[in-house]
């Protein structure tokens, strides 16, 4: 399937929920004010990959990001690591609640795919 579209109102503030997106993991994750005032106080220059919250979610309050690792592929687990985000145990690479990479091997932040919001569902595709 090229699109999914997934109801925001199923997930509660401060979850992450995986669902599967063109054979990979897609995480959707409904943040909390203090993740979002978190992520948005990170300095970009002191990221490996320099991306602003900003520039990686439209709404605030969610974030849309694939569920594969940018060192060799792995999944991360989700609510876990050293920055409050997510952490792939395969080598030991810590993301933040915004997907960015943190620590560990991994060069390149969790990929945000094309979504758009609408009426309360997210379309992702
Ligand atoms: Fe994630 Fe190596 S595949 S740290």
């Amino acid at each position: 399937l090229a699109k999914i579209e997934i109801n925001l109102a199923e997930i509660p503030e401060g979850k992450s929920v995986t669902f599967k997106w063109r054979g990979k993991p897609l995480f959707i994750r409904h943040r909390t004010a203090d993740e979002i005032a978190t992520e948005k106080a990170v300095p970009i220059e002191t990221l490996r990959d320099p991306q602003s919250d900003e520039q990686r979610t439209q709404d605030p309050k969610w974030l849309v990001i694939i569920g594969v690792c940018t060192h060799l592929g792995c999944v991360p687990v989700a609510n876990a690591g050293d920055f409050g985000g997510y952490y792939c145990p395969c080598h030991g690479s810590h993301y933040d609640a915004s997907g960015r990479i943190r620590k560990g091997p991994a060069p390149l932040n969790l990929e945000v795919p094309p979504h758009v919001f609408n009426e309360g569902l997210l379309i992702v595709g």
